[in-house]
């Protein structure tokens, strides 16, 4: 049988993305051009700046995924590119790419949610994975929890009502003066602190609820660090930043093994940036482990955005029988 290539394009945040993935899990190229430095001088991502980097980067980086492929033009059977959500403009720097890519070689072209995108990533990481399973996928932008039933059926069963995991750990990670993404800096500064040298507040929400609330969380640590700055007492960034890390991720791990128990499902998926976290990681296994449930997460780089993840939705999508055309639209504030 003739082999299927999807080239995976993302654009949706500050990482410019090009894969090739080869049939249903083998990439062959992942090119990812991150903007960070040019972002960190301003302490997060600015949106304008992301869509010019973007023009600057995707057509070089679909000349190189190509010819480190080893592969054609002609032989590209699909386009997959991130439709949503994530910033207006530089969404459809790749679209427009994708689809003047569609039009020239007359590939098929689909539009990808970029957080199924996340959850897809699992697949390429653990070739056995299949549905269903459980699913925290954590980033920048979101935070869900969620049963995945198939390849292309999920059900949202908790999401975030205001802050997103990530994003709470850029905000504290900015206000300790660590820099931007926050994520990796308090991840490695927690090791050097206790996790219960401050009591931060774990906002569970209705005792039904698999919602999360992280705003009232950023509020305590502000507070606590403005206090001890109007007292002239010395702040413990490490100390901050454990007690912060565990009060934040107490309440991702408490909702996701409640769901775990509830659902008697056997397989869990942690995905998103934030499921880089090394202190999330080990509390799951150790909850999970004494429930028998099997723990997945992607490689490091796959965690963080990238295209091959991209790839990998679009192609379980088409071969469900979806495709797009060249109407196709971005959709800045998309719904898992
Ligand atoms: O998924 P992602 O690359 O982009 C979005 O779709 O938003 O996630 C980026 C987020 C950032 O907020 C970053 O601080 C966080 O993931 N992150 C981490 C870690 N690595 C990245 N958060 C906690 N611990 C980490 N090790
Ligand atoms: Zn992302």
């Amino acid at each position: 049988m003739k082999d299927f290539y999807t080239m995976g394009i993302e654009t949706s945040c500050d990482e410019s993305s090009v894969s090739i993935l080869k049939n249903d899990r083998e990439i062959l190229v992942n090119l990812i051009s991150s903007q960070i430095d040019i972002h960190k001088i301003f302490g997060g991502v600015v949106p304008e700046i992301a869509s010019r980097k973007h023009l600057e980067a995707i057509n070089p980086l679909i000349e190189k995924a190509l010819s480190e492929s080893g592969i054609g033009y002609g032989d590209l059977d699909l386009i997959a590119v991130t439709k949503g959500p994530g910033l207006i403009g530089a969404l459809l720097v790749g679209i427009s790419a994708a689809k003047g890519l569609s039009l020239a070689t007359g590939c098929d072209l689909i539009g990808v949610n970029h957080m199924q995108g996340h959850i897809c990533a699992n697949y390429l990481t653990h070739k056995d994975l299949k549905p269903p399973f459980i699913t925290l996928v954590v980033s920048g932008g979101h935070s869900y929890l969620c049963k995945v039933n198939g390849y292309t059926d999920y059900e949202v069963i908790g999401s975030t009502r205001d802050d997103a995991a990530g994003e709470s750990f850029d905000k504290i990670a900015r206000s300790l003066g660590l820099g931007y993404p926050g994520g990796p800096k308090i991840d490695k500064l927690s090791n050097e602190g206790s996790s219960d040298a401050i009591d931060f507040p774990r906002v569970m929400l209705e005792k039904d609820s698999y919602d999360f609330s992280f705003s009232g969380l950023k509020t305590a640590v502000l507070n606590y660090l403005n206090n001890m700055k109007q007292k002239n007492e010395t702040i413990n960034k490490a100390d901050v930043a454990a007690s912060f890390q565990q009060a934040l991720l107490d309440v991702l791990v408490k909702k996701s093994i409640r769901l775990i128990d509830e659902t008697g499902l056997k397989q869990f998926a942690l995905s998103g940036g934030v499921a880089a976290n090394k202190k999330l990681r080990s509390m799951l296994k150790e909850e999970l482990d004494k429930r028998d449930v099997k723990l997945f997460y992607p490689d490091n780089i796959l965690c963080t955005d990238n295209a091959a993840m991209i790839a990998m939705a679009g192609y379980l999508n088409y071969k469900d029988g979806h495709k797009d055309d060249n109407y196709l639209k971005v959709y800045p504030n998309l719904d898992l």
